[in-house]
């Protein structure tokens, strides 16, 4: 808009008589702004000529055009050979430009540059920022060493998803409340190997909720990505036994006699009652 109010300015007479006037609102959209790697990308170019007739519409990454759009040229469209840079020649026109097949490469800034034909040739550029990301389609995994818990007991478990560019954050929950924990985690520079967090904490009366221990893992990359697991945890002694599900395994863990003879007393008690 600088160059536009120069020229103003210098040639204020000759734009009176002409009637032409400046660009205006020049503004660039990227859909989407955060894009899967391979996919494609629409960009277009908003910009409001005033009437004047459009005499060419650039399109850069970085510092090199890769498309232009020249309406007083032969051949109006020109696509120029940028490594990295697959121009969809079907799905570009004047008003867009679609790139297909895109890779890390291209994240960073993209601008769109507006030049007015004589007698202004003014000319006014927008910007945006394109990020191709890579993200993992599954939940995170989340695996304990055992099934039952009780108050006193280290939990240990590990939560893992597949590689991702950028990478996630792992959290945990117990029962919705966040687990302060030395967590340890893996992260990878590029495609390979897991991502991983584990937690060990000592397991204290008032974690459990009804003799339950609800554990959740949530994969995050804020503002892009979001997905959680759980695991579901009981209490070795404190879990309420259905009748029905009375079994061998029940037996089982009533490895003490005593015990088992006094939780047998004490459900004849509960049904007398
Ligand atoms: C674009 O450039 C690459 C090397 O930089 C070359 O291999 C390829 O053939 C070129 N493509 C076209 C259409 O010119
Ligand atoms: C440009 O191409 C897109 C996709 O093919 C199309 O939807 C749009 O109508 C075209 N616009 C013009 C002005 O030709
Ligand atoms: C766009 O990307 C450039 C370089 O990659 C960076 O310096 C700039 O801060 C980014 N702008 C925004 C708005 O994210
Ligand atoms: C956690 O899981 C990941 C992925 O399966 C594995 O590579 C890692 O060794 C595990 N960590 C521990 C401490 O078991």
């Amino acid at each position: 808009m600088k160059t536009c109010h120069l020229w103003l300015e210098a040639t204020v007479a000759f734009l009176v008589i002409a009637g032409a006037s400046c660009l205006r609102k020049v503004s660039l959209e990227v859909v989407p702004e955060v894009v899967q790697r391979g996919e494609k990308v629409i960009l277009r170019c908003h910009y409001d000529l005033e009437n004047a007739p459009l005499y060419s519409l650039k399109w850069y990454r970085g510092r090199h055009e890769f498309y232009r759009f020249s309406p007083t040229e032969e051949a109006s469209t020109k696509i120029f050979n940028i490594s990295g840079i697959n121009v969809d020649p079907d799905n570009s026109n004047k008003s867009q430009v679609t790139l297909r097949n895109v890779d890390f490469g291209l994240s960073g800034t993209f601008i769109c540059e507006v030049t007015a034909d004589a007698p202004t040739f003014s000319t006014a550029s927008a910007s945006k920022n394109l990020t191709v990301v890579s993200l993992p389609r599954e939940e995170p995994v989340i695996v304990s060493e055992r099934e039952r818990y009780d108050p006193g007991d280290m939990l240990r478990a590990n939560c893992s998803l597949p590689p991702s560019k950028p990478p996630v954050h792992l959290s945990f929950t117990l029962n919705s409340i966040p687990v302060e924990t030395t967590t340890r985690q893996q992260r990878t520079k590029d495609d390979e190997g897991m991502q991983w967090s584990e937690i060990s904490l000592t397991l204290q009366p008032f974690h459990y909720t009804n003799g339950r221990l609800n554990l959740r893992c949530i994969a995050q990359i804020p503002g892009i990505f979001s997905k959680q697991s759980e695991l579901h945890l009981v209490s070795g002694m404190r879990e309420p036994v259905p009748e029905r599900d009375f079994t061998l395994f029940t037996l089982n863990k009533f490895w003490n006699w005593k015990r088992f003879v006094s939780f047998v007393l004490s459900h004849m008690r509960t049904q007398v009652n």
